[in-house]
């Protein structure tokens, strides 16, 4: 079990390793006093774990209650929102209470945003439960639902009071959700540096994905400690974003995040290539390294549909937008280019 600091205001530790949910009680204890802990999870996470952490935090002398929404992208909304804090309302939880997300990232968003919400924010435990939410989403206190404009439009900053990510729930994840988090992994390892980069190429992530887990947040950790509200640094983590959120648009969100973000990536990675920015093979290699992680690295939609989806990402600042370019592994620039040049940059990376 590794334990990664996160030195925000307030600072907090995200815990790694298995066993994580058994033992949650005991570990809040050393946190968080005797209180009323709200477990908001959805009806795939629901039936896997939530007797085990209520148990433990029952016997750690936490009042426990639960609410379990239908899992999937399409309850990340105001009507799920406002149902979870009707319940918080009706449970009775104060300022000194706290609120548990347990499950992936729809869950993380969407109850760390109810907690960012009540009371004007209450405290907020993440335990991620699935490698896209243990690697990313998870750490840096992003919370948010989506409009249907777009993904993640209303959202607030609210950084949690702990992160518990128990490996043993990685184990049964379904290949395909597995998948969608190596994504945002083969993400940071590009941002980051070749090193980080090769253990999704070798192999290392399936092995011993509580190792690759604890250099991602470790990396990220870092990110968000020099720029926790994304007024500079922080939006390297959006690197192949701006298209993936449009792919995930586009497909009215049948296609995960995961996988959308990864042939946004491919799409970014080509583009620069293209327009001069970046060298051979950088694209070639982000591409063989996302399929080696049976990831795609393309999108059915045309430029045009991806554009237009595009425009309505939180990336946009006015008449601009800002795109992470990869130049090589371990180096991106941000590139604030008009909106009128996004169609264009998509044409030059979009494969079909
Ligand atoms: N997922 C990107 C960030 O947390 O900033």
């Amino acid at each position: 079990m590794q334990t990664i600091p996160v030195n925000t205001n307030p600072p907090y530790g995200v815990a790694i390793g298995p066993g994580l949910l058994k033992d949650c009680g005991r570990r809040l204890r050393e946190i968080i006093p005797p209180c009323h802990m709200a477990v908001v999870t959805d009806s795939i996470v629901g039936p896997l774990y939530l007797e085990t952490v209520t148990e433990s935090l029952k016997t750690a002398g936490y009042t426990v209650s639960a609410y379990t929404f239908p899992a999937g992208e399409g309850s990340k909304n105001f009507t799920t929102l406002s149902a979870i804090l009707e319940f918080l309302a009706e449970e009775h939880l104060t300022r000194t209470d706290c609120l548990i997300a347990l499950g992936g990232g729809v869950v993380g968003d969407m109850a760390g945003f109810a907690a960012a919400c009540y009371l004007r924010g209450i405290r907020c435990v993440q335990m991620p439960t699935t490698l896209l939410s243990a690697v990313d989403s998870s750490v840096g206190g992003k919370t948010a639902i989506d409009l249907k404009a777009g993904k993640n439009l209303a959202g607030a900053f609210l950084q949690p009071a702990a992160v518990l990510c128990d490996t043993d729930c990685l184990k049964t994840l379904p290949p395909a959700v597995f998948a969608d988090g190596a994504a945002e992994a083969v993400k940071t390892g590009v941002l980051c540096d070749e090193t980080l980069f090769a253990l999704f190429e070798d192999g290392t992530l399936k092995a011993d994905p509580a190792e690759v887990i604890a250099r991602c947040v470790a990396y990220k950790a870092g990110v968000v400690e020099r720029d926790e509200r994304e007024q500079g640094e922080r939006k390297f983590l959006n690197l192949g974003h701006t298209v993936g959120h449009a792919i995930e648009k586009c497909s009215g969100y049948t296609i995960p995040h995961g996988h959308a973000v990864a042939a946004g990536l491919a799409v970014i990675a080509r583009a620069s290539e293209a327009l001069g920015w970046a060298e051979e093979p950088l694209a070639a290699w982000i591409c063989a390294c996302l399929r080696k992680n049976a990831l795609p690295v393309s999108a059915e939609y045309a430029p045009e549909a991806l554009a237009e989806a595009a425009l309505a990402d939180k990336k946009r600042a006015g008449g601009n937008i800002t795109l992470v370019i990869p130049k090589k592994i371990g180096l991106c620039e941000l590139k604030t280019v008009p909106v009128t040049e996004l169609l264009p940059v998509i044409r030059a990376g979009w494969e079909a």
